[in-house]
C-alpha cells in the first residue's frame, strides 16, 4: 500500500468530526481507496482551546502553510476567504488535491481555484459545500451530466430551516431557535450568513452554476433573508395552510427581453402550501428538487448541517481523492461551457 498523507486546516465543528472518522475508521477507508490514508496533522488558530480527547494533541498545530507541505490531500474546514483561498491555491500548485465544504469560497473564487486544478492536474472535491450530508455536487455534475436540468428548488440551509421549524412546531422566536442551531454546530461561525440568506445565495450560485453548465457569479443572485419574518407572520402562514421556508430558486429560463437563453439563481423566504414534500424538511435537514428534460422530477434530502452529517461528504471526497491518486490520470474538469446571463429576479416567476 501507498501511503497518502492527509492535512486537515480547521478542527471544529466539521473538521473535529472528519479528524475523529479517520482516526477510528481509517482501516476501513484505506481499503476503500487502495492506498494507506494518514492523518498527518490538524491546523487550528488556538492550540489551547479544548478539543475532543480521541483526537492526539501532537497532531494540532497553528502552522497551516508547514503541514500542507508533504500533504497529498489537503481538506479545508476553516472556512471564510482568506487564509482558506491563499492555502488552497498553495495545496494545489505543490500538487496535492484538495477537498474542502466552503461554499462562500468558491462561490466567489471557484472559477480561478477550478481553473488553477485544471492547470496543475489537480481536483477540487466538494461535495460538503452544499446540503451537508447529502450527495448532490456529484450527482449534477456527473450523474445529469448527459440531461438537460430546467429547475432547481432547494432548501438549502439547515440553520435557516431549522430556525423556521422551531418557530412553527415549537412557537420560538427566531432569537431563541438561533441560539439553539448555533448551539447545535448548525451555524456558520457569524450566524448573519445564516440568517441573511447570504449562505444559501453562495450554494444556489455553485448549484446553478453546475446545473446549467455556467458561471453563475454570487453576486448575480438575488438574497433576501429571514431576519424579519416573525413568529405572527408563521402563525398566519400556517392558518392559510402554507409554511415559511427560506428557498433557493435556480431556473434555466428565456430572457423576456430577447428570447434568448437565460439564468435566474435566487434566495427568499417563500410560502409553501403544506401538501408540497420541501413543506415536510423539518429541523436542520435539506431537500433539493432537481427538474431535468429527461430525468423528470428527482429528489435530494438529508442532514444539511452538523459536523458528523458533513464530515460524511468530506470523507467521501477524501475517498475519491485516494482511488485518483493510486489509479493515477488527470483531474475531472467542470464542465463550464457556456456564459449564459443571470437574469434580475423581477424577470423570474415561482411555481410551486
Ligand atoms: P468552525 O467550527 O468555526 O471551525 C473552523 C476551524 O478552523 C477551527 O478549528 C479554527 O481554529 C480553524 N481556523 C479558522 N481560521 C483559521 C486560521 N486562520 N488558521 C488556522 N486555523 C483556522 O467551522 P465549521 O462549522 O467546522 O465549518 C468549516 C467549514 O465547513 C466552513 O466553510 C463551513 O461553511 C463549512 N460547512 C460547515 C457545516 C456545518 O454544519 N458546520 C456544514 C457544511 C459546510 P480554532 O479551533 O482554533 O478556532
Ligand atoms: N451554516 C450552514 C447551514 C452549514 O446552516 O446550512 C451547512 O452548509
Amino acid at each position: 500500500y501507498r501511503t497518502l498523507k492527509i492535512a486537515l486546516l480547521g478542527g471544529g465543528t466539521v473538521g473535529s468530526q472528519v479528524a475523529r472518522l479517520l482516526l477510528e475508521n481509517g482501516a476501513e477507508l484505506s481499503s476503500r481507496s487502495g492506498a494507506r490514508i494518514e492523518l498527518a496533522g490538524i491546523a487550528v488558530r488556538d492550540l489551547d482551546k479544548p478539543r475532543d480527547a480521541a483526537l492526539p494533541r501532537e497532531l494540532f498545530t497553528t502552522d497551516a502553510e508547514q503541514l500542507i507541505l508533504g500533504a497529498d490531500i489537503v481538506v479545508e474546514l476553516m472556512g471564510g476567504i482568506e487564509p482558506a483561498r491563499e492555502l488552497i491555491v498553495k495545496a494545489l500548485n505543490s500538487g496535492a488535491d484538495v477537498v474542502t465544504g466552503n461554499k462562500q469560497l468558491l462561490a466567489v473564487h471557484g472559477p480561478e481555484l477550478f481553473d488553477l486544478a485544471g492547470q496543475v492536474g489537480a481536483q477540487l472535491y466538494y461535495e460538503a459545500a452544499v446540503g451537508g450530508a447529502i450527495p448532490i455536487i456529484r450527482p449534477l455534475r456527473d450523474s445529469l451530466a448527459g440531461d438537460s436540468v430546467t429547475r432547481i428548488l432547494g432548501i438549502v440551509n439547515g440553520t435557516t430551516n431549522f430556525v423556521l421549524d422551531r418557530m412553527d412546531v415549537d412557537g420560538d422566536e427566531l432569537g431563541e431557535a438561533l441560539a439553539v442551531a448555533t448551539e447545535l454546530g448548525y451555524a456558520e461561525a457569524d450566524p448573519t450568513a445564516d440568517i441573511g440568506g447570504y449562505d444559501a445565495a453562495a450554494k444556489a450560485a455553485l448549484l446553478a452554476g453546475l446545473a446549467f453548465h455556467t458561471n453563475v457569479p454570487l453576486e448575480s443572485v438575488y438574497r433576501e433573508g429571514i431576519e424579519d419574518i416573525t413568529k405572527e407572520q408563521v402563525d398566519l402562514a400556517r392558518e392559510m395552510g402554507y409554511v415559511v421556508k427560506l428557498l433557493a430558486i435556480c431556473e434555466r429560463i428565456a430572457d423576456p427581453a430577447t428570447g434568448e437563453a437565460a439564468v435566474s439563481a435566487r434566495v427568499h423566504p417563500a410560502l409553501v402550501p403544506r401538501r408540497h414534500p420541501l413543506a415536510a424538511v423539518h429541523g436542520a435537514h435539506n431537500a433539493v428538487f432537481v427538474q431535468a428534460e429527461a430525468a423528470g422530477d428527482l429528489m435530494f434530502y438529508g442532514a444539511g448541517a452538523g459536523g458528523v452529517q458533513t464530515a460524511s461528504a468530506v470523507l467521501g471526497d477524501v475517498v475519491s481523492a485516494a482511488r485518483r491518486h493510486v489509479a493515477g490520470g488527470p483531474g475531472v474538469a467542470e464542465s463550464t461551457h457556456a456564459d449564459l446571463p443571470v437574469l434580475p429576479v423581477s424577470a423570474a416567476v415561482t411555481r410551486y
